[in-house]
């Protein structure tokens, strides 16, 4: 029972990621993104360093079979080298779009 609740909820969740990748604004998601992610990564080609050793956006943008609905997820999970961001699902899937876009 438990575990066809958690199923769904995370069906549900995946569902609700998908729609707001949908509803995506690259635009957005370069603001964001000059604001949150420009410390550690080189977010944008006009940008000429940023801390540590980090894949730049544009590298990340050309990751093969990249999925922007699974990038926006993997940002809204606190991970061990990036600080937790508390980003909204918006934020995380218009950070995504904008990702997509600099690998183009
Ligand atoms: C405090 C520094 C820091 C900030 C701020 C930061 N990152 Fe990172 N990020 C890192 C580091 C370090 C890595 C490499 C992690 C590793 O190699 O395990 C990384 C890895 C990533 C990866 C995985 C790349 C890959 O190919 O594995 C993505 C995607 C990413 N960051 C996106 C973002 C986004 C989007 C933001 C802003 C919302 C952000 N990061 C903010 C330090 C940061």
């Amino acid at each position: 029972m438990n575990r066809i609740f958690a199923a769904l909820l995370s069906l549900s969740a995946a569902a609700a990621l998908t729609n707001a990748a949908a509803a995506a604004d690259a635009v957005k998601g370069q603001t964001l993104a000059k604001r949150w992610c420009a410390a550690c990564h080189v977010v944008a080609i006009d940008q000429q360093r940023a801390n540590g050793q980090t894949p730049p956006f544009s590298a990340i943008g050309k990751t093969p079979d990249l999925d922007p609905a699974k990038l926006a997820l993997f940002l809204l999970v606190p991970h061990p080298k990036m600080p937790d961001m508390n980003l909204s699902r918006a934020e995380a899937a218009d950070i995504a779009a904008y990702i997509v876009t600099q690998g183009k």
